[in-house]
């Protein structure tokens, strides 16, 4: 039995001093009496996860800086938000392409029609039809605000007609081509795209940011031993000499959604529960977040199994349910899609992270032929990069549920990142476009019988670490197994 404040405060000074941790004396001065070893130790538990800036942890000087995400509050959708959203995508996506030389003498498509046939146009649209003719030509229809026009991609145009292929309905293209009867011969296809003169950004210091995601904490298959690992390389205990290294400049944990399993999300979900209660996961689930050093920060973006909505973009996760999370002193909490800059010092403009859960992926891994047949989900690359080119995260309409904002397209990438990081098909994998470093997180779940279902063979317990100063980029494995 503790009854003496003084005591009491001791003993939880010594705690956290021991794990490198001071208490604000505010904080400490609120400290009510514990009666008993067990409230002293609530007390404990409850600073440790969640005293938020009341506990803290060594400063590394990490800078986090969020660049965008979403804050709006529910309101009801009508059709003309569904309008307004397409034109406030077509008219975002349209500026990129304007700005591609190609695009120099660019006409709109109710004055095409009225042109000369053999003239040469430029016309850029939202794709609202397209077909292969008998004769193996591709057969576009594309609209923009003043009127639609077939586009025919010839068959014996090889270099046109694996990108026609891949074309999905709704994005937004440019042609270049020539003039016929109501019908442009395309000669060139453009995507909005990454410019080629991206550059590729490094650190003057050396430091690593770590990429983590899909918990899917409360299913009774969660990689505890796995994880803990994880944790243990984080705090210097474990590994060879030169992880260590590596383990003492991690400044950044980015954690892209999925963090609990949810409940009620897919029939006989329960069988798969060790917690059944969302309230609960999360809870569980933060004992083990607040195991990472404090001074790591980890920015985290919700999933489509997180208590939320699905249709995206997605808020942050809501404190009613992940109270404790919001407590955690190191975490950045934001929406999915969202964009956070990192790494800024002076003489130095950080990196921007693109960070989005990838609810789309496996429809893309379906519907686009060149993805399918070079490995669908296996190749979160090539979807990455797909998605990259096209300057949208779920260019087809049916790829994603959204909620149509009027004013601006939230799922446009609108920003060149120099990350761009997702999850939700649980492999880990590493790839660079025009300089853009393509990171998709692994899971901390083997798969589920569920997930067999979905196309998900997973990579569990393998995190992609990127050096930030060389951008070298390697995956570690915590698992038991090489897979
Ligand atoms: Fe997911």
């Amino acid at each position: 039995m503790i009854q003496d404040l003084t005591c009491s405060k001791k003993e939880l000074v010594k705690y956290f001093l021991d794990r490198e941790m001071l208490i604000d004396s505010d904080i400490l001065s609120r400290i009510k009496v514990a009666e008993s070893c067990d409230e002293l130790d609530e007390i404990k538990k409850e600073l440790l996860i969640g005293a938020g800036a009341s506990v803290k942890g060594p400063e590394t000087g990490g800078s986090v800086e969020i660049i965008s995400c979403y804050d709006k509050e529910p309101h009801k959708r009508e059709v003309q938000h569904f309008v307004g959203y397409f034109n406030a995508r077509y008219n975002a996506l349209k500026a990129m392409l304007m700005r591609r030389q190609e695009m120099q003498g660019l006409t709109s498509i109710s004055r095409v029609i009225s042109r000369k046939e053999k003239d040469n146009v430029s016309i850029i649209g939202l794709v609202l039809e397209k077909n292969e003719t008998p004769n193996g030509h591709i057969m576009l229809t594309l609209e923009d605000p003043t009127g639609k026009v077939k586009v025919l991609i010839n068959k014996n145009r090889n270099d046109l007609l694996a990108l026609g292929r891949d074309i999905v309905l709704d994005e937004t293209i440019g042609i270049v081509g020539v003039n016929g009867d109501n019908i442009v011969f395309a000669n060139s296809l453009l995507f909005p795209d990454i410019p080629m003169t991206k550059e590729l950004r490094k650190s003057p210091e050396e430091e690593y940011a770590v990429f983590i995601g899909d918990f899917h904490f409360g299913n009774n298959e969660f990689l505890k031993d796995d994880f803990l690992k994880f944790v243990s390389w984080l705090k210097g205990d474990t590994g060879t000499e030169s992880q260590r290294d590596i383990a003492s400049k991690v400044k950044y944990i980015f954690l892209v959604g999925d963090l609990v399993e949810g409940v009620g999300i897919y029939p006989g979900q329960e069988k798969d529960l060790e917690i059944d209660d969302i309230y609960q996961q999360y809870e569980a689930l933060t004992e083990y977040i607040a195991m990472i050093p404090t001074h790591m920060k980890i920015i985290i973006c919700p999933g489509n199994h997180d208590a939320m909505r699905i249709a995206e973009p997605q808020p942050v996760l809501y404190k009613d349910f992940a109270e404790s999370i919001w407590k955690l002193p190191n975490v950045v909490l934001v929406s999915n899609p969202a964009m956070v800059n990192v790494g800024k010092k002076e003489g130095f403009p950080g990196f921007d992270v693109l960070l989005y859960h990838g609810f789309s992926f496996p429809f893309y891994a379906d519907v686009v032929k060149g993805i399918r047949e070079k490995g669908g989900q296996d190749r979160s690359d090539l979807i990455m990069k797909f998605l990259l080119q096209r300057r949208h995260l779920a260019p087809m309409h049916t790829s994603t549920l959204y909620l149509p904002d009027a004013e601006k397209d939230y799922l446009v990438i609108d920003k060149v990142p120099d990350f761009f990081i997702t999850g939700h098909i649980h492999r880990a994998a590493i790839a660079n476009y025009r300089n853009i470093t393509m990171i998709n997180c692994s899971t901390w779940i083997p798969t589920s019988d569920y997930q067999i279902k979905l196309g998900i063979k997973a990579q569990p317990s393998k995190v992609p670490v990127v050096n930030l100063r060389t951008r070298e980029a390697r995956i570690m494995n915590f698992g038991e197994k090489e897979t």
